[in-house]
């Protein structure tokens, strides 16, 4: 996934668009009246005199004021200065109460035309220091706050979000919040919350990391004492549905900036919390941030023991293990391959059968025509067998089909493709068919044995289907274990949220990229289960890998629906505890295992997400953005 973020303070200062006009007579102005009700001030580009308010915080282009408060929680007290004159910028002080002039503006970069506007006063002038040393109590959001404290709604992020799937619906960027312009509804939908606070001195207490931080530094939170929904084990939110049958956006979060002192924020990990912060609520790069006066420094950690997976191969036949893991972009050379050859031994306890996804050719990123990774697959299998910590003698067997050279997507040079490793002591690949190459289709077909088979084992799903165009086919194999009960696998690494946009951005509902193209090509899966289970309705099929995708976000997954099952409402995982993935403020689930009603019926079903990567100490001792699963089914 690519982080959202575009253009720095200065970029976006460098190129701001400043939309105002100017009034002839300046009038006697508050903060509340300039900041009034709705996402566009009643008073944009007029002009102001005799703000009065008390400096709360400076930066570097400007500082901010807070005036006498509204009862009307709507209304925010606080508002953003803009200037980048060092001689306006010395003239005040914190704690300096102050009157000044200026223009009323709605600033928004124009390196991105999806950000909120931002309420400012531009140009500001006939700054008069009225007294020093004033102080701004911060408001204490969440329940410590007292009797009136603002908290953060815990569901939805807008009330343009609207359709079955909520922020999740499809199609996305139906409205636009600068356009609709809405009073706002601070108690229901998290922007409006944030916005309702905007320029004001917030403390949150006891914040809890949501997510690793990012390159800047920036980190996702929740108040530790915040009313939450979607609470995980580790402290985390995850997606879940909401008690309105929606999906959960998780708005009770806030992401914390550059501290304005220049200090610098700790390192982050999910579930680490921190002492309270204190700041300013802005909006930039797309999302509501709280700036901290300072950095924050860390309270706890949470206990850095992973647990390995409970789920063991078994020594019935019948019974088969199969982890699933992304291992991002290994090539043979890859530094994190011994680290996932670790995780495959000693924490998914060596499967029976593994789908990989985002395994590269044998030449890693360099985009020399090279398109198999036999050697990158056999360097794995051999790295996990010296894992083993039991010792063994054997060694996973792989398969995969090589893709068309520079077709399939991923990092350029790569040809990332899914793969399987495979315990050859409990299956075997069904002979009698083909291997398909990477444009050969495979269907499925009664044998001259009358079970069912395919035309090319392994196979390719509908790979000339534009749903796959710059993306990974789907692998199948149909397989048998060592008495003959057949089974297939199909395993699939659907195109990536490339090019969205922010969740708390402009576009109602926010564009989630690449969402039409993972509909088509799980419909394209569809028609292919549909036609093997005609031949077989009973037929054992297990499907899975990296989907890039919620199974809230349920247009996606409806062409599976009556033909397949996600394992973990199957096997009954708790709702908060299903994620593989962080992304911004939430803990996610893009990785998935759903099975055929044969094997659904007989079964002995289980699945455990581990999370070695993202509840790693910090982002850099992750080997992979992916979480691994492992899962247990039975065959016959
Ligand atoms: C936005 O809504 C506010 C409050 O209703 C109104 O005063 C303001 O003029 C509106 N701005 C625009 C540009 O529509
Ligand atoms: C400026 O504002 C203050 C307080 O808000 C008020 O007392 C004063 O009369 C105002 N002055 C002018 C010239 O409007
Ligand atoms: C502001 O307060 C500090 C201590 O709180 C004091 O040292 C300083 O002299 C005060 N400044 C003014 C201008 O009153
Ligand atoms: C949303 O649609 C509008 C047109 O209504 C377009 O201008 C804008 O670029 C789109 N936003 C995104 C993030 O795609
Ligand atoms: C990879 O495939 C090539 C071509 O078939 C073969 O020569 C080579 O021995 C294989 N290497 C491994 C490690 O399997
Ligand atoms: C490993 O394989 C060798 C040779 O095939 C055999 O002698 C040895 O007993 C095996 N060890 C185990 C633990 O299976
Ligand atoms: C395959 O399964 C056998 C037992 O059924 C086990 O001894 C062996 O270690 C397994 N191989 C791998 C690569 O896990
Ligand atoms: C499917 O399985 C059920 C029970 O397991 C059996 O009654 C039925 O005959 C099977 N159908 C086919 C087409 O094999």
């Amino acid at each position: 996934m690519l982080h959202l973020r575009t253009g720095t303070v200065a970029e976006i200062v460098a190129s701001a668009v400043l939309v105002f006009q100017l009034a002839t007579v300046a009038r006697s102005v508050s903060v509340t009246d300039i900041q009034g009700p709705a996402y566009l001030s009643p008073l944009r580009g007029q002009a102001v005199s005799n703000l009065t308010g008390v400096v709360t915080a400076k930066s570097t282009t400007g500082f901010w004021i807070q005036g006498p408060p509204s009862e009307d929680p709507r209304v925010s007290s606080g508002l953003s200065i803009f200037s980048e004159s060092k001689s306006v910028l010395a003239s005040v002080s914190v704690g300096d109460l102050i009157s000044l002039s200026g223009t009323v503006a709605e600033f928004r970069s124009s390196s991105d035309p999806n950000n909120l506007f931002v309420t400012e006063l531009d140009s500001p002038h006939s700054i008069t220091v009225l007294s020093t040393n004033n102080t701004v109590a911060p408001l204490v959001l969440g329940p410590s706050g007292g009797p009136n404290a603002r908290s953060p709604p815990t569901q939805k992020l807008s009330a343009l979000d609207n359709g079955p799937d909520g922020w999740l619906s499809v199609p996305n960027n139906q409205s636009l919040v600068e356009v609709a312009n809405a009073t706002l509804r601070p108690d229901e939908f998290g922007m409006d919350f944030w916005s309702s606070l905007e320029g004001t001195l917030v403390t949150v207490r006891a914040p809890v990391a949501l997510d690793f931080e990012n390159d800047f530094g920036e980190f996702w939170v929740r108040g530790g004492d915040w009313e939450v929904t979607g609470q995980n084990g580790r402290g985390g939110l995850t997606i879940t549905i909401g008690p309105d049958g929606v999906p959960d956006a998780n708005p009770e979060v806030v992401i914390i900036g550059s501290p304005l002192d220049g200090s610098k924020n700790p390192s982050v990990s999910l579930g680490k919390t921190f002492s309270d912060i204190t700041g300013i609520v802005a909006y930039q790069f797309g999302f509501y941030y709280i700036l901290p006066l300072t950095a924050p420094t860390v309270v706890s950690t949470p206990d850095p023991t992973i647990p390995p997976a409970t789920i063991k191969p078994s020594t019935d036949e019948c019974t088969l293990t199969i982890g699933d893991y992304n291992v991002e972009n290994m090539a043979p050379t890859t530094a994190h391959l011994p680290t996932v050859a670790d995780h495959i031994a000693n924490f998914l306890n060596s499967p029976d059968i593994v789908f990989l996804q985002e395994i590269q050719d044998n030449s890693g990123g360099t985009d020399d025509g090279t398109v198999s990774a036999n050697v990158t697959l056999s360097t794995l299998a051999a790295a996990i067998r010296t894992a083993s910590a039991g010792g063994t003698n054997s060694t996973y067997a792989f398969l995969e089909i090589a893709p068309e050279n520079d077709q399939d997507g991923g990092a350029p040079g790569g040809n990332i493709r899914t793969a399987y490793l495979y315990n050859a002591t409990k299956m075997s690949l069904v002979p009698g068919s083909p291997a398909g190459g990477a444009l050969d289709a495979t269907e499925p077909i009664v044998g001259p044995d009358g079970k069912v088979t395919l035309t090319f084992n392994p196979g390719r799903i509908d790979p000339t289907n534009p749903a796959w165009d710059s993306s990974r086919k789907p692998l199948v194999a149909l397989w048998e274990t060592p008495r003959g009960n057949r089974f297939f696998t199909i395993n699939l690494h659907l195109t990536a949220k490339l090019d969205g946009s922010s969740t708390q951005g402009d576009a109602r509902p926010p564009v989630n990229g690449g969402v039409e193209q993972r509909i088509s090509q799980v419909a394209t899966i569809a028609t292919f289960i549909k036609s093997l289970l005609a031949l077989d309705p009973n037929a054992s099929i297990i499907v899975g890998g990296d989907c890039n995708e919620y199974v809230q976000t349920r247009a996606v997954f409806a062409p599976f629906d009556g033909l397949l099952t996600e394992l973990d409402g199957a096997a009954g995982v708790p709702l908060v505890e299903r994620y593989t993935y962080l992304f911004d403020q939430n803990s996610e689930q893009l990785d998935h295992l759903f099975v055929s009603d044969g094997v659904l019926q007989r079964g002995g079903l289980a699945v455990e997400h581990v999370h070695v990567n993202n509840w790693a100490p910090a982002l850099s001792a992750r080997a992979s953005d992916h979480d691994p699963s492992v899962a247990m089914v039975k065959v016959c």
